[in-house]
């Protein structure tokens, strides 16, 4: 085996492989997703469209309608939209059209880290800048490493995944002023963070990535969306595998969109949720939850992060241990689960701490 290994890039042998351990609990909370679920009136129609095509056909080259509908939804030009199967999809294509060896990404720290892995497989550098104390972006500094380290591109997650922070427009439009790729993950954006779309038509350089597996309720199904300047779309998608997107996911997802009145009310639902879980959260003694835009908190417990994950997993909770990240030592990730999930995790921290 040792021989064959060789064979393999040194810079993947080194990364340690993105792992989640395939936990199961009654209160799963550990991943962001949409707690209740995609609404019946959708999977249905769903069902009756997959039972009226054949499934030997490949899908669309071009997933015409689907793009069509997230023009529509998100108010950017259909030729300057490339969907595929999740948005890590998405990540992975848009750094395999950028990065190779010598191309440095300016990377804020503690963020999502598949971003970090898709570079360190092309081959390219990372430019890491911590975020602050109070675990904000550090804007300034985001712009000196794209300047010093002269990088191709900036990965910018708004709201960042784990800590639920937020850029502002007047700082993008600072980083944008660099001239280098902006991307900015919005995989949040239906829960909260500002929509950035508009500034597409001025800034060229801008990229945006949104999904439908958060708000959108299709966290298993793996569909994933980006939206910059045609020209960059068109590279982009030259990176990307023809027929990433089955019919199955492309159809829940022009349904999903047709139907959105019905996702409406959940979202408003966890954003509500996620308001009272801050407030009770932060009434306990031996937490400190960070404010998000998300539907997810990074929480500062007095509890060993590893103690708290266990004794919630005991009880049929299930959280992320998120201590080992850059600043984040003191801090598991609480995604907002329905009320009635809530309420069971607020009671059995109160009887932990
Ligand atoms: C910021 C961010 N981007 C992308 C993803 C991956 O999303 P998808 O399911 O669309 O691949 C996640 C999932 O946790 C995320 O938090």
């Amino acid at each position: 085996m040792t021989d064959a290994l060789k064979h393999i890039k040194a810079n993947v042998r080194t990364i340690k492989a993105y792992a989640l351990a395939p936990l199961d609990a009654p209160i799963k909370i550990n991943q962001n997703e949409n707690p209740f679920g995609m609404p019946a009136a959708i999977k249905d129609e769903v069902l009756r469209r997959a039972a009226a095509t054949d499934w030997a056909r490949y899908p669309e080259f071009v997933p015409a309608v689907l793009l069509g509908k997230l023009a529509a939804y998100t108010g950017w030009r259909a030729d300057g939209i490339m969907a595929g199967n999740g948005s890590n999809e998405m990540i992975q294509s848009v750094v395999n059209a950028v990065v190779e060896k010598n191309v440095t990404v300016v990377l804020p720290e503690p963020t999502f880290s598949v971003y970090a892995q898709v570079i360190k497989v092309a081959g390219g550098n990372i430019a890491s800048v911590l975020l602050r104390d109070d675990l904000t972006f550090d804007v300034p500094r985001l712009r000196e490493a794209i300047l010093t380290h002269h990088a191709t591109m900036a990965i910018i997650c708004s709201p960042n995944n784990p800590t639920g922070c937020v850029i502002a427009r007047a700082d993008l439009l600072d980083l944008l002023s660099t001239g280098a790729l902006i991307v900015v993950d919005q995989a949040y954006l239906e829960i909260g963070g500002e929509d950035f779309v508009a500034l597409l038509n001025e800034h060229p350089n801008l990229v945006i990535l949104r999904t439908f597996s958060k708000a959108m309720a299709m966290g298993g199904l793996r569909v994933g969306y980006c939206l910059a300047a045609p020209a960059l779309i068109t590279e982009f998608n030259k990176a990307k595998m023809p027929y990433s997107l089955n019919f199955f996911s492309m159809t829940t997802a022009e349904v999903a969109l047709e139907r959105r009145e019905l996702l409406q009310p959940l979202i408003a639902a966890m954003q509500s949720e996620r308001e009272r879980l801050f407030a009770e959260l932060g009434k306990i003694n031996g937490l400190t939850p960070v404010a998000s835009a998300a539907n997810f908190f990074a929480v500062k417990t007095t509890l060993a992060p590893r103690e708290l994950f266990t004794q919630l997993h005991a009880r049929g909770i299930l959280i992320r241990d998120v201590s080992s990240a850059a600043l984040l030592k003191d801090y598991v990730r609480i995604s907002v689960g329905t009320p009635e999930e809530n309420d069971a995790l607020l009671t059995a921290l109160k009887e932990l701490l």
